[in-house]
Formats: structure tokens, C-alpha cells, sequence
């Protein structure tokens, strides 16, 4: 296994307007107290983790009235300088995807609109020459098609059956070119199948690890920075050689989200893929 770390390029957006003011997932409960200040300083701790480990993050501008921006994953997919903006399945985020459009749109990728339900990098990972797609929940199966026209990359469906896993990033994280980490449960027969085919070597995550969104990590290839909680899977990581770095963003989870909702990388070119 080669563990070189890559330098990572990431788009960050400050949770500034951070609330659970609706629930569109199971993890939202509206009448539950949050504490923005401390979603802010768990936000912050999160993007010096990423300057530390040598990462470069840019930062979009919050918009008020829009508390779930803070998941920058979900506002866009960006590989090889190719930008395909998103369109969400609720209406309560609708409006995130022109600011994250024009964010993309200012720094110079070459723009694609969506023609389907598609949320971004929430569902939609890269894992080596595949791009693994997610749906079931937000992202639409049609919007898979035009994935791969745009991108050019094998899509692959990954249908997911756990409402609490409603986003690809909650049930898989990418480790390095050529391994995962997920949890089983969360993907239907099919899917498991292929995820077997496909990674024969993964790592395969326990419950208890999912439902602290222990996989919603983000890693460079050699560090992998996962909810803090998540300590069966940070330690499976560290018997494969990876180095783990936990990082707790308890205010966040709240809303459903972890330290790669909080994280869209942006991949400039083939050199930095
Ligand atoms: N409250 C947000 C939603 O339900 C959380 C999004 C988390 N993002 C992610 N990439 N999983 O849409």
C-alpha cells in the first residue's frame, strides 16, 4: 500500500446562519436547542486540522436563511476543473445552489447544470477511476447518466435502504485510490455485491461507527479526519496504516452532518485528482 498524502484543495462555508430549523432527515429534530458558536468553533478546528496536514481551503460566503450551507459537499461536484452545480430534493435548500454556482462560476470551472435531483458530493465520490454514485434518498438515479457524460468516468449506482444514511458520504468514505471504508447495512444486496467486487480490500465499518458518522470522514490518503466518537473504525485505520486525526462536530451532527459534509474538494485537473 502506498501511503503518500496528497495536498488537497477544499471548499469550506463558515456556519455562520447554522440552525435546525426544519427536518429533512432523521437526525434533525427542530425543537432541539443548538449552539451556533460552538458549531462555529468545531467548524474552525475542522479547517485548521486541514492547514495543518498542508491542505489549501477556500471559503464561500454563508447566506442568512440558509442554516444547512455549512455542507459545502452537497454544492457541487468538481473533478478534473469540470464544475456540475446541484439542484436539491428540498425546497428548504434550494436556494444554496446559486451561491455555491456562482462561487464555482467566479473561480474559473468550466460550469454544468444539472437536469436531475442531484446533491453533490454528498452522493457522489470518486474512488479511484470510478465514481461511485448514490441515490435512493436525495441524489435521482437519472442524474447518474449525466455524471458520467460530463465527467467521463464509470458511474457507478450505489442504492441506498437507511434513511439515517441518507447521503453516500454518511455510508462510504474514499480512503486512497484504491479502498473504502463503509457500512454494509447501509447498501441494498446489489449494491454490496458490487461494493465487494469492486473493493475486495475495504474496510468494512461497524454500526455503532456509522450512527456517530464515523464515514463521513475525509481523507488525503495517509490521514484520515473522522468524527472523534467514531473510535472501532479510527482504529481499523490505523492497524492499515493510515493516520487518523478525530475531530468532534457534535453541533453539526445535529443537522445530520460530519466533517466531509462540511468539505467539497475541488479537483483543479488530471495532476490533482
Ligand atoms: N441537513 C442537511 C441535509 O439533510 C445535512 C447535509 C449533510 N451533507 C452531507 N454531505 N451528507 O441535507
Amino acid at each position: 500500500m502506498t501511503m503518500d498524502a496528497t495536498r488537497q484543495h477544499f471548499l469550506m462555508c463558515r456556519p455562520t446562519y447554522f440552525a435546525v430549523d426544519y427536518a429533512i432527515n432523521p437526525w434533525m429534530d427542530p425543537t432541539a436547542p443548538v449552539d451556533t458558536d460552538l458549531a462555529v468553533r468545531q467548524w474552525e478546528r475542522l479547517r485548521q486540522v486541514y492547514r495543518d496536514l498542508g491542505h489549501t481551503v477556500e471559503e464561500v460566503t454563508p447566506v442568512p436563511g440558509l442554516p444547512d450551507m455549512v455542507f459545502a459537499a452537497n454544492g457541487g461536484t468538481v473533478i478534473d476543473g469540470k464544475a456540475m452545480a446541484v439542484q436539491f430534493r428540498d425546497p428548504q435548500r434550494a436556494d444554496e445552489a446559486p451561491a455555491y454556482r456562482a462561487w464555482f462560476e467566479q473561480a474559473g470551472f468550466e460550469m454544468y447544470d444539472p437536469k436531475h435531483v442531484n446533491e453533490g458530493e454528498g452522493d457522489i465520490l470518486l474512488a479511484g477511476d470510478h465514481l461511485l454514485a448514490g441515490t435512493g434518498f436525495r441524489t435521482a438515479h437519472a442524474s447518474h447518466a449525466q455524471l458520467q457524460e460530463v465527467f467521463g468516468y464509470p458511474v457507478i449506482t450505489m442504492q441506498l435502504v437507511d434513511p439515517r444514511f441518507y447521503h453516500l458520504d454518511t455510508a462510504l468514505t474514499v480512503l486512497d485510490e484504491r479502498t473504502v471504508a463503509y457500512l454494509p447495512e447501509a447498501f441494498s444486496p446489489g449494491s454490496q455485491a458490487v461494493l465487494r467486487r469492486l473493493f475486495p480490500d475495504a474496510v468494512h465499518a461497524t454500526m455503532a461507527d456509522a450512527e456517530v458518522l464515523g464515514l463521513n470522514a475525509v481523507s488525503d490518503g495517509r490521514h484520515v479526519v473522522l468524527p472523534e466518537q467514531a473510535t472501532d473504525l479510527a482504529a481499523k485505520l490505523r492497524e492499515r496504516g493510515y493516520q487518523t486525526i478525530g475531530v468532534d462536530l457534535s453541533e453539526l451532527r445535529k443537522a445530520g452532518g460530519g466533517p466531509k459534509c462540511c468539505t467539497l474538494r475541488l479537483r483543479q485537473g488530471k495532476a490533482s485528482r
